[in-house]
């Protein structure tokens, strides 16, 4: 196991997480709009910035495959370790099934994603009302729980931070490590 995260895992972690931030913020805001060439291409931004995030999620997933995270500091309890990795987990998956479910509802609502205007991707399923709505349900849904798992996730890192004040913080921002007293 090693010691810290490597750097290409600290980048990924931030570049996704901010990415994740500002294409969630932006889902919020569109919704709203009305009816509008400018409405349409938020949408496109909306669409293009999840997808790049996808295949960020996949590459730092394989990253992760052959890189093995720091293990988490021996005062936290079994069942606290437990609870971490599950988090973890579920994150690992919502940051995959929300894309994806994205993907699914603009394909079932006859809308197929265009990459940058250029580059189309397959539609997943043929056009269905019925799935559209479907998957644009599950999309506010896993974007929900995904909001509600990133708040325990910021609240726990802070926990470790400024409560138990060991190094779970300091290896994800490294210039938060602190000096060693003995
Ligand atoms: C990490 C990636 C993504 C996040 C965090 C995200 C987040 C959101 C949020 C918060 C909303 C507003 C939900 C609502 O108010 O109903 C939304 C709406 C939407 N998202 Fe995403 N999304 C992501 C990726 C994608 C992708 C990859 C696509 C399509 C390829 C997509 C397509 C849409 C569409 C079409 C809507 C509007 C639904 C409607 O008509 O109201 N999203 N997204």
């Amino acid at each position: 196991m090693s010691e810290t995260y490597t750097k290409t895992a600290i980048s990924l972690h931030w570049i996704i997480a901010l990415g994740i931030a500002i294409v969630f913020s932006v889902g919020i805001y569109m919704h709203e709009l009305p009816l509008s060439p400018h409405k349409l291409q938020i949408y496109s931004y909306h669409k293009w910035a999840g997808m790049i995030i996808f295949l960020l999620v996949l590459f730092r997933l394989s990253w992760r495959f052959f890189h093995s995270p720091p293990s988490l500091p021996e005062t936290m309890k079994e069942w606290e370790q437990q609870i971490a990795h599950l988090v973890h987990f579920i994150l690992y998956f919502l940051m995959l099934a929300i894309p994806l479910s994205g993907w699914l509802m603009s394909s079932a609502a006859g809308y197929p994603v265009v990459l940058f205007g250029m580059i189309p991707l397959p539609d997943l399923v043929s056009k269905n009302k019925e799935l559209a709505d479907l998957f644009k349900a599950v999309h506010f849904f896993l974007n929900m729980g995904l909001f509600l798992l990133v708040f325990l996730h910021i609240a726990a890192a802070l926990k470790h931070h400024f409560i138990e004040k060991d190094n779970v913080l300091s290896q994800m921002l490294p210039f938060l490590k602190r000096e060693k007293t003995s």
